[in-house]
């Protein structure tokens, strides 16, 4: 499942990450790589440590916790502390699986990734090229989407990100550990809360919209691990 998550930031926040991103120091992206994706990998990226990315990492996390639709489609237990980087003219990322687990720099804490997250922190007006392109049990499905929104994907797919050929790609990314880990669950649970969510717009607190509430939860009571 593919989701779409529109204007998680402002132009406002958009506009300070840029600012900050663009006074701190870029370093070759191989450094988080694993080695089949290291040979792959043509990007800069912000050092996990920096005080910079951390510091945005927190407001993202922030944004993040307040979504709704973030968090019906995630159902999170584990956010990975948010990563940036850059694609400049020339760069890409062929085709590859992000690892499985990820280890939180400096903290006991290891997140398996069963979803990642890409948001686009550059107009898609401002560069050529630079799509991530994802492949789906339905085919390849081609994502670039306005700077703010952001993109979650299943781990488990390959992907990659097509060569830039005009301008400059900004984005964060991280990884969800969620409390629902099998994509299929996850993508049932998600389509049935906005089928309660757009009954109960429609018609109120019917006796129908309370039992599928309560199917809601006692999916999530069944699948979750929390
Ligand atoms: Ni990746």
């Amino acid at each position: 499942m593919l989701v779409h998550v529109p204007a998680l930031l402002t132009a406002e926040d958009v506009m300070h990450c840029r600012n900050v991103l663009a006074a701190s120091q870029w370093v070759d992206g191989k450094v988080t790589a694993g080695a089949q994706s290291a040979e792959a990998k043509r990007n800069l990226q912000i050092p996990e440590t920096a005080k910079e990315a951390r510091e945005l990492g927190e407001m993202i996390l922030q944004r993040l916790g307040r979504n709704e639709r973030f968090t019906s489609a995630a159902l999170p237990l584990r956010v990975f502390p948010p990563l940036f980087n850059r694609y400049d003219t020339g760069m890409k990322f062929d085709t590859h699986i992000d690892n499985a687990i990820r280890f939180v720099p400096h903290a006991p804490i290891r997140v398996r990734t069963d979803l990642s997250a890409t948001l686009f922190l550059t107009a898609p007006e401002d560069y050529d090229g630079g799509e991530l392109a994802i492949e789906d049990t339905y085919g390849e499905q081609q994502v670039k989407f306005p700077a703010g929104d952001m993109v979650l994907y299943p781990a488990t797919s390959r992907h990659h990100v097509k060569p830039i050929t005009r301008g400059s790609r900004w984005a964060s990314f991280f990884w969800i550990q969620s409390m629902v880990r099998d994509d299929g669950q996850r993508a049932l649970l998600f389509d049935l809360d906005n089928a309660i969510q757009s009954l109960r717009g429609k018609g109120g607190e019917t006796p129908e919209a309370v039992q599928l509430t309560g199917v809601y939860h006692n999916l999530l009571r069944r699948w979750a691990e929390a």
